[in-house]
């Protein structure tokens, strides 16, 4: 017993024992996930959010809903986290994970009380867990990395379920075009390069006035307004330098006495500035990018020269642009040279909703797109950034993995039946713990069919009865035509990454709560 974790809490002095226990942090978990459950699938209810001072963000996605719930219970808290890994490792399904992982404890929940204790059911509940995931590597379809109608269903799919359904034919086609284009630019996982798909919010316009624009933003304006504001074949000095003239930069006092000495002063710290001017002039460098200062006085002499700059660059544009324009940062403008040179053949400074913004297009390695988001509202483009981040994802993962199972409840449904089966070759009490995982399972499909507002009971069960035979696997329900379909030909696809991790993560953090057996409330959360 010594190995079973103790779950401290901050308030009351009272310490909680076996059944009450977990009958305590299950219900907790419950009671958060009820908060989304209603969110899921294409009929699925959006959520507003009202923070301390008033904002209001309107949402249907599981991962951003939890997260901006003020929980204080510990166990409540572990299914924030369960939805927050989710997003984290797969960036989808993270509504769905909580209500399986719910499903999980509310199932155990009556097998204890029946008297059955939580050994055999966190046994049961791996063996279970594994076998799913094994049927899944069995059924799962293989599909090429080309396959591009498959990608754009997947697409779809994941955002059926989003406030942006209305633009899903534009956004799919603009978000695949997106991640085939970083697939191809840079090297190893997609999934982990898809931070190189900079969202850029403009508001003003409508939806399908977003556009993909292949080159990397920094949103710095230019420091200097009379500086060009497009500059074509330019070449791009990338400096870690500040371009003035500081009291460190004199080598000797200075001392003013007479008018004659302002002017002497004057004259040389122009000239100071002139030399720096040079070092550009000679390379004939059109644009400056800068990770430090730059004085106004030089930006006035660089805009006279028709050379554009922007200052005090951060650390992660910075890389970004080096990365795409392929130059050197250099410290010490002696040692500027062609070869430090960046190049890009169009760059340009523009205003994008109240924000400046500099743009480097046509760049010699780019690595990186941007999508520039347009909606009428600021609200509307919060929500259409989180439901793309979902979409982007998913292309990634099938891109990575190659492999995709039916959604709409089909693959949950198959799961539930092949479990269901595979428990009869189970003995013991396990073999309860089996069945309960795969009617849990069910919660998936149950929950899509009752959000969209149609009878559970009649769905499930015809449901039930379609998986008769393998060739009827993929069969789902589908809440937007109301049919039931074989759902990989229908098209409702998604990566068979996603649903594994749902399973895995959501019944591991179910046995992680079944196997704690006492609360200990510290006095105060002080002491
Ligand atoms: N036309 C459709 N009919 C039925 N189910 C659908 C349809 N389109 C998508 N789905 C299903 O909707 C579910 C996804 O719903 P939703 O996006 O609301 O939740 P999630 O992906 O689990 O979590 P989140 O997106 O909030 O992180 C998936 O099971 C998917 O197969
Ligand atoms: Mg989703």
């Amino acid at each position: 017993m010594s190995n079973i974790p103790i779950i401290i809490l901050k308030e009351g002095t009272e310490e909680v024992r076996e059944r009450e226990a977990r009958k305590q942090n299950i219900n907790a978990m419950i009671a958060i996930t009820d908060t989304v459950r209603s969110t899921m699938g294409p009929k699925g209810m959006d959520k507003m959010l009202v923070d301390s001072l008033g904002d209001v963000t309107i949402t249907n996605d599981g991962a951003e809903i939890l997260d901006k719930l003020d929980i204080e219970n510990v166990a409540a808290t572990m299914m924030v986290n369960l939805a927050k890994s989710i997003d984290k490792e797969v960036g989808d399904g993270t509504t769905s994970a909580v209500v399986f992982c719910a499903a999980l404890l509310r199932n155990a929940l009556e097998l204890i009380e029946q008297d059955i204790h939580p050994k055999p059911i966190i046994h049961g509940y791996k063996l279970a867990s594994d076998k799913a995931i094994a049927i899944i590597n069995e059924i799962a379809v293989k599909i090429s990395k080309n396959d591009d109608k498959l990608l754009k269903d997947a697409a779809l799919t994941s955002m059926n379920s989003k406030n942006i359904a209305s633009a899903k034919e534009y956004f799919a086609d603009l978000v695949l075009k997106a991640v085939k284009y970083i697939a191809e630019k840079n090297s190893g996982l997609v999934y982990d390069k898809i931070k190189n798909i900079k969202i850029i919010k403009a508001t003003g316009k409508s939806l399908i006035d977003s556009e993909l624009i292949d080159g990397v933003y920094i949103q710095k304006d230019k420091v200097n307004s009379s500086m060009p504001k497009i500059l074509n074949e330019a070449k791009i000095a990338v400096v870690r330098k500040k371009l003035d003239v500081g009291k460190s930069t004199y080598d000797a006092k200075i001392e003013i006495s007479s008018p004659e000495d302002i002017q002497k002063f004057l004259d040389q710290e122009k000239e100071m500035l002139m030399n720096h001017l040079q070092y550009f002039k000679n390379l004939n460098v059109k644009m400056i990018v800068n990770s430090q200062d730059i004085s106004d006085k030089f930006g006035a002499l660089l805009s006279k020269e028709g050379i554009a700059a922007i200052k005090n660059v951060g650390e992660t544009d910075l890389k970004a642009v080096m990365n795409a324009i392929n130059a050197n940062l250099v410290d010490d403008l002696k040692g500027l040279s062609e070869e430090d040179l960046g190049y890009a053949k169009k760059i340009k400074f523009e205003k994008i909703g109240d924000d400046d913004y500099t743009l480097f297009t046509g760049c010699e390695h780019p690595k990186s797109v941007a999508i520039l988001l347009k909606g009428g509202l600021d609200k509307i483009l919060n929500t259409a950034e989180i439901a793309l981040h979902d979409v982007i994802s998913v292309l990634a993962k099938i891109i990575d993995t190659q492999s995709i199972v039916a959604g709409g409840g089909a693959i949950y449904m198959e799961l539930s039946k092949r479990l269901k089966a595979f428990s009869a070759e189970i003995s013991g009490k396990e073999q309860l713990a089996i069945q309960a995982f795969a009617t849990a399972l069910e919660e998936i499909p149950k929950t899509l069919i009752r959000n969209a507002g149609l009878d559970e009971i009649e769905k499930i069960t015809d449901l039930r009865a379609a998986h008769k035979t393998s060739e009827d696997k993929w069969i789902g329900i589908d809440t937007i035509k109301n049919k039931i379909v074989n759902n990989l030909e229908n098209g409702i696809i998604e990566p068979a990454e996603l649903v594994k991790h749902i399973i895995m993560s959501a019944s591991e953090l179910s046995s992680l709560i079944l196997r704690v057996d006492r609360i200990i409330s510290a006095k105060s959360a002080k002491q």
